[in-house]
């Protein structure tokens, strides 16, 4: 069983959590990550199907994304805006690629999708304890065929949940929540 003050710090991880969009340029050391996706596998997962698949992405694999991407935002955006981005994402430390294995059963591809939210927020606070930080992306380009062939995904059978950049906070953002007495309905 947890201790209190495990508890306290398993409370302070989660609330002190935030999505990074600046990161330091070196990249987490590769066991932390294996250690945080050690951990995601824990999460629920109703039937025990463990759908999960994470892509632990090198320096040329989030190249060829980067390219991907930018290939992607010329028609919609337009040259310039592409190049930027581009940049931006050949300049990201470190990636992982999440995804579940789809099964044809709708409800239980929903309970997969879920519980594979629930193993990325695992491996986020994870890594969130050890001073990495994360951002969820889930850019268009993750549900593009071209994406699936690069990280060695099946797009029939995988879903890309989302593209987790990674790495050492530049800044960390500030966000705040609604008070939880406005989210809750208390019933007899
Ligand atoms: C399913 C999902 C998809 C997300 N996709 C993006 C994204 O594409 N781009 C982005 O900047 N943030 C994305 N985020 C991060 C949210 O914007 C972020 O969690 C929210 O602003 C709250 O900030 P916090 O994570 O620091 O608490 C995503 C988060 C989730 C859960």
């Amino acid at each position: 069983m947890s201790t209190i003050s495990t508890i306290q710090e398993i409370q302070e991880v989660i609330i002190s959590r935030r999505t990074i969009h600046k990161f330091k340029p070196d990249a987490p050391p590769r066991e932390v990550l294996y250690e945080a996706i050690d951990l995601a596998r824990w999460a629920p997962n109703h039937k025990l199907t463990e759908p999960w698949t994470f892509y632990i992405l090198g320096k040329t694999t989030i190249s060829r994304i980067a390219h991907l991407n930018a290939d992607r935002l010329v028609e919609k955006k337009g040259q310039a805006a592409a190049d930027k981005k581009r940049a931006r994402w050949l300049s990201m430390p470190a990636a992982i690629a999440v995804s579940f294995k789809k099964c044809g059963d709708d409800f239980r591809e929903k309970e997969d999708y879920a519980a594979t939210c629930c193993a990325a927020q695992n491996m986020m606070l994870f890594l969130w304890s050890k001073g990495i930080g994360m951002k969820w992306s889930t850019s268009g380009v993750i549900t593009d065929p071209a994406f699936h062939e690069i990280i060695g995904a099946d797009p029939a059978c995988d879903e890309v949940i989302g593209l987790f950049w990674c790495g050492y906070p530049e800044d960390i953002p500030q966000k705040d929540r609604i008070p939880s007495d406005q989210l809750i309905k208390e019933l007899p």
